[in-house]
């Protein structure tokens, strides 16, 4: 199995800068403040974002080096990740994250709001001094997106009609664009040609798009000590994900009723929340969902391909099995 520290490799030098860069400018007194983001940085997850950003600002560079705009870009990336995460927490009403205590859940609904705020207003500031514009003006775009995501999302839940359509805009919003920009950022940062950072875009929005569906899937399969939240969460937020839409698109009509009424229950009631699930992967929602999935990251790694052979494409079609294989 393709671990993420050998994809890590080629670019492990710009992730240490990266690193040293996010610590530099966050987190970097003894205020309140502070404290909340470097509590909220001390477990920052799998960055695949910055990774996205120097693998593809890498391969997109003539020294095969990603350098310090690429570095920029992805504490950009990332930042704006870190702070939709606090935020979402909040308006989930999440106590877990990643094995911990979320943000909300230690210091309280209102002091996280400010934290990812402020986050985000430190990310517009540091992108605004550093003058390069091109970037910003890429990479910040997708901060709207990401909120029209989560509020269609929030418009969804508790809906029974999500169509795949409706589900595939949702991700594409909420997951899919950062992970797109963050390739196309990576391109950009390194001077590459229009058509190189159009093949990072659509890379990363397949990438992206079966990142999102795995972790849909790992609602229904994983324990919660994989995934450090609690698994089925997604039925008890009344969110209708591939999985079961899946299984809704191949029951009949009395089927469908009864699979929505136990939805409708899910709220709760655990029994429903357990007997919904199992019936959507025996059923073989979750199967359903990842032949999607595989079909998504297909488009990823062919266009990875489109690059010549070198450690940096292999990370980048390595990636793509991360992300089909992944169990956290
Ligand atoms: C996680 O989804 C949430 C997102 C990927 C996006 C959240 C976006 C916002 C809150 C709006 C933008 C806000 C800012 C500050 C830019 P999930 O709830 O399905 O995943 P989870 O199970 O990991 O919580
Ligand atoms: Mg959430």
């Amino acid at each position: 199995m393709v671990t993420l520290d050998t994809i890590r490799k080629p670019v492990a030098d710009d992730l240490a800068a990266f690193d040293e860069m996010v610590s530099r400018h966050f987190a970097d007194d003894d205020s309140p403040m502070a404290e909340m983001l470097r509590y909220a940085l001390s477990s920052r997850g799998k960055g695949i974002r910055p990774l996205v950003v120097l693998l593809s600002a890498a391969i997109n560079s003539p020294s095969g080096r990603a350098g310090k705009r690429a570095s920029l870009a992805a504490m950009l990336a990332e930042m704006i990740h870190v702070a939709s995460l606090i935020h979402d927490d909040v308006i989930d009403e999440a106590d877990m994250r990643r094995g911990r205590q979320s943000l909300n859940a230690r210091w309280q609904s209102k002091n996280a709001v400010i934290a990812g705020d402020y986050i985000l207003a430190r990310t517009i500031s540091i992108g605004m001094s550093s003058a390069q514009y091109d970037l910003v003006q890429h990479i910040f775009g997708t901060i709207a997106t990401l909120c029209e995501g989560e509020v269609l999302q929030g418009a969804h839940a508790r809906r029974r009609d999500t169509s795949r359509k409706d589900y595939l805009e949702i991700i594409y919003k909420k997951t899919a664009a950062l992970i797109s920009v963050s390739a196309s950022a990576g391109a950009m940062a390194s001077g590459a040609s229009r058509e190189k950072v159009d093949t990072m875009r659509r890379y990363g929005e397949a990438l992206g798009m079966a990142f999102q569906i795995q972790d849909d899937i790992l609602d229904y399969t994983a324990a919660d000590s994989a995934t450090g939240k609690p698994s089925h969460n997604d039925l008890r937020e009344g969110k209708i994900t591939l999985p079961l839409i899946a299984l809704l698109e191949s029951a009949d009509a009395a089927r469908r009723e009864e699979l929505l009424a136990l939805l409708d229950r899910c709220a709760e009631d655990e029994r429903a929340v357990e007997e919904l699930s199992r019936a959507v992967v025996e059923g073989g929602g979750t199967e359903s969902a990842a032949r999607t999935m595989h079909s998504y990251l297909n488009r990823a790694a062919a266009l990875a391909a489109d690059y010549e052979p070198s450690p940096l494409r292999d990370a980048l079609v390595n990636l793509c099995a991360y992300v089909g294989q992944r169990d956290r």
